[in-house]
């Protein structure tokens, strides 16, 4: 069975996550989509939020999985069986850091590849900062997450700033 992980903090997830995750779901049996329990990085949505939110927006995806994990992305893909990493790039900013990543995993386990996914054009701009960004400041995120999650993400923000 080939079983694919696709890591991140989905803080929260996006339309440009959603579509990684399709793409990816259809080249292997089972993704497994992997939250990270921040430590170091501070999240906005706690991770029952971020999983919950994941949840429902890929209710459709009959081999996608939701998963939390801590420590190492290798032993978690180790564990799970995961012999594949996936990352979505959406500009040449991104290249570097996810490369000085892919290298340092491979180095600690050679049999787990990274494959990476170009970002849908269409979804280049966006991330999980901008999003929060554009609902403080009042502005309009449709398109930019699933449709389902819309309300939650807004209502969160919006008891922050209270
Ligand atoms: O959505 P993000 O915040 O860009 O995702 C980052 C993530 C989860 C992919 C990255 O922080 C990660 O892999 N963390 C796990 C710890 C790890 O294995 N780090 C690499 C070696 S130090």
């Amino acid at each position: 069975m080939r079983i694919f992980v696709y890591p991140g903090s989905f803080d929260p997830v996006t339309n440009g996550h959603i579509d990684i995750i399709k793409r990816a779901a259809a080249i292997c049996d089972k993704l497994i989509v992997a939250v990270l329990v921040n430590h170091s990085k501070k999240s906005l949505f706690s991770l029952d939020e971020r999983v919950s939110m994941l949840e429902k927006s890929l209710s459709c995806c009959e081999n996608v999985a939701i998963a939390h994990f801590s420590g190492l992305l290798v032993d978690f893909a180790r564990s799970n069986g995961a012999k594949v990493i996936v990352k979505g790039l959406r500009a040449v900013s991104d290249y570097e850091y996810e490369l000085q990543m892919a290298h340092l995993n491979k180095k600690m386990d050679e049999n787990i590849e990274t494959l990476f996914m170009m970002a849908n054009p269409n979804y280049s701009y966006l991330s999980s900062s901008i999003v929060k960004e554009l609902v403080l400041l009042g502005g309009e995120i449709d398109g930019l997450v699933p449709n389902e999650i819309k309300s939650v993400i807004i209502e969160k923000i919006k008891n922050e700033r209270e």
